[in-house]
């Protein structure tokens, strides 16, 4: 059985991270989105509610789980038996920091392969902390987010 590790802080889980796990869950068995406590980065909403609308969100994709995690990426990854980790690559910006990670996470763990899927252009330069100001200021989220993730930025900045 393939298993593969998608982790984020998905603060909150955005259109953009939504097209990777869909597009991964079709080259595994089984996808397990890793939501990462991240509490350096202060996120906006709890562990608990970031892995609630992450659930809801993945509801329709019958081979992906989704659990927190508050540890090393490739320590979580032995836990949940993943060998490989998916990660979305957008614009050039990501890159340092994606190169910096795997090759760190390379040398914790040589079992465990990263691979990244490209986004597509409409989410090229989307992300989390982006629906975070939109949100904040009242803007249209459409097609930036989930249902349930508007619903929630909404409430939070009512
Ligand atoms: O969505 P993000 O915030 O870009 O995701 C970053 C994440 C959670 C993948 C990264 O911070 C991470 O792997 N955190 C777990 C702790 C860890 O392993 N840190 C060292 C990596 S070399």
């Amino acid at each position: 059985m393939k298993r593969a590790l998608v982790p984020g802080t998905f603060d909150p889980i955005t259109a953009g991270h939504l097209d990777v796990i869909t597009r991964a869950s079709q080259l595994v068995d089984e996808i397990i989105v890793g939501v990462a406590a991240s509490p350096k980065k202060s996120p906006l909403f709890s562990l608990e509610e970031r892995v609630a609308l992450a659930r809801e969100a993945t509801k329709a994709l019958p081979n992906v789980r989704v659990e927190p995690f508050d540890c090393l990426l490739v320590v979580f990854a032995e836990e949940i038996g993943a060998n490989i980790v998916v990660k979305g690559l957008r614009a050039i910006t990501d890159f340092e920091y994606e190169f910096q990670m795997t090759a760190l996470n390379y040398q914790l763990n040589q079992a465990i392969e990263t691979i990244f899927i490209m986004s597509p252009p409409q989410y090229m330069y989307l992300s989390s902390s982006i629906v975070r100001e939109i949100a904040c200021l009242h803007g249209d989220m459409d097609g930036f987010v989930p249902e349930c993730v508007r619903a929630a930025l909404e409430a939070k900045f009512a």
